[in-house]
């Protein structure tokens, strides 16, 4: 009988990928297949996510569940960036963590498996050339790295020093890995990386400079594919050449996140993000002039320390103006080895949960008359997930969900779809073609 692997993955899309090649390490070397029963489990992975605050106290409480819950001879892993950010304090406080394996060394799962208290933690080890074994959660889409790490330094966040610093992984390898995904079914390829448009500064091994706009034009040309989506891009770095090729190349879903933080130049300087109030508006206007369809979406942090009424104000200026379509906002949380850190003009907290449900309210407004906008036009929709209530599920080109009635046969197909309901985070529709 196969071993069996339960993997709890938390935070972001690249942790969905480090957890796709674990699985498939585990799978390829080890025999384990996956089973969604703790219990049953030979072997239980959290890839942890260290963000916010608040995850990190959960994972504690959480791996005392497992441990109760699991097989006397069962092996408990912590992966991920809160694994990298505690390391050997993890099995101090859990000692009955078997090992410990950090967001830059996933590759090396099968290898601390058998070594007991294994704390594999090193954020200069270097993944870019590692070629994984394969394992998609998805056939419809697939998820490719195309680098690791950050060279970024905002002071709010902790992830330039949970996943090292950044190297690109060479062209080569990433356009390999769209072909291979495509003969595999996929339509649709997501390209990750902490932030995607500073491709190419640094490689590992000597490779021909290329940009990221480079990138997409490559990948673009890779037979069968028939779209790009990627995430994130970093405002500073949304040149003119990068928004014509958007623009231009329709093989690029018409979608972008534009992680704002905060619309007030001088908490943008505070948080050495790069940009201006000014800048920002200036690349989200463009933006909306060469692609009238565009959907915007963006990360907003409310009460960073020193944030005051006349900088709140500003940024829902900038939402007042730019009209994002989808907004993820978040109350500053102070992290460990972050420049932010010290800062004493801290925010009060229920100052800073007032702002962010002010915030909330008035882009529930903004989406309540983009919604009503919908009704009636039509997208070519890729159908990605069977529902339980009789719906198929699939996203328009830029990012608008869409379910309509209908069963398995319209999984990893495109389609016309006309909408005929809506509300703010799902549309409804039919198949006109
Ligand atoms: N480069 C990545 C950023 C990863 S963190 C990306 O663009 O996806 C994801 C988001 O979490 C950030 O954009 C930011 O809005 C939020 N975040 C990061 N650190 C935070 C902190 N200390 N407090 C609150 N939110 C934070
Ligand atoms: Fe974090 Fe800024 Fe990099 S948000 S991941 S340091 S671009």
């Amino acid at each position: 009988m196969s071993k069996k692997l339960f993997i709890e993955t938390l935070g972001c899309a690249m942790n969905v990928r480090d957890s796709e090649h674990m699985i498939a390490e585990l799978n390829a070397h080890e025999g384990y297949e996956l089973t969604d029963d703790a219990a049953s489990a030979d072997l239980i992975l959290i890839n942890t996510c260290s963000v916010r605050e608040k995850p990190v106290h959960k994972l504690f409480s959480e791996l005392g569940v497992f441990n109760k819950l699991k097989k006397a001879d069962a092996k408990i892993g912590v992966c991920g960036c809160t694994a990298s950010h505690l390391g050997k304090e993890i099995i101090k406080r859990a000692p009955y963590v078997n090992f410990v394996l950090g967001a830059r060394n996933v590759s090396k799962i099968a290898d601390v498996l058998h070594r007991d208290r294994a704390v594999e933690v090193e954020i200069d080890y270097d993944e870019s050339q590692f070629a994984f074994k394969d394992f998609r959660s998805s056939p419809y889409k697939a998820y490719i790295n195309i680098s690791i790490g950050c060279d970024k330094q905002c002071t709010f966040c902790i992830v330039p020093k949970t996943r090292g610093d950044e190297i690109s992984i060479p062209p080569d390898l990433i356009v390999a890995e769209v072909r291979k995904a495509v003969e595999n079914g996929a339509k649709e390829v997501f390209l990750l990386g902490q932030n995607v448009n500073n491709y190419g500064r640094r490689f590992s091994d000597v490779n021909d400079k290329m940009n990221f706009t480079e990138l997409l034009r490559r990948v673009s040309a890779v037979e069968g594919l028939e779209r790009i989506r990627f995430t994130s891009p970093h405002p500073f770095h949304m040149d003119d050449e990068f928004l014509e090729e958007f623009a231009r190349n329709p093989k690029i879903c018409k979608s972008m996140h534009m992680p704002l933080q905060s619309g007030s130049t001088d908490i943008l300087k505070a948080m050495k993000r790069g940009y201006t109030k000014e800048w920002f508006l200036n690349r989200a206007r463009k933006l909306r002039e060469l692609v009238p369809d565009v959907s915007i979406s963006t990360d907003i942090i409310v009460a960073f320390p020193g944030e005051s009424d006349a900088d709140f104000e500003d940024t829902l200026d900038v939402m007042k103006e730019v009209r994002f379509e989808q907004v993820f906002s978040f109350k500053y949380s102070p992290r460990p080895l972050t420049e932010a850190e010290s800062f004493t003009n801290v925010v009060d907290s229920e100052l800073g949960s007032f702002r962010l449900s002010t915030l909330q309210a008035y882009q529930d407004t903004i989406l309540d008359s983009i919604s009503a906008g919908l009704l009636g036009k039509e997208y070519d929709v890729y159908f990605e997930e069977l529902r339980s209530d009789g719906y198929v599920a699939g996203r328009s080109d830029n990012n608008i969900m869409i379910k309509v009635k209908g069963s398995e046969e319209w999984l990893g197909k495109i389609a016309r779809v006309k909408i005929t309901e809506v509300s703010r985070s799902v549309q409804y529709g039919e198949i006109i073609a």
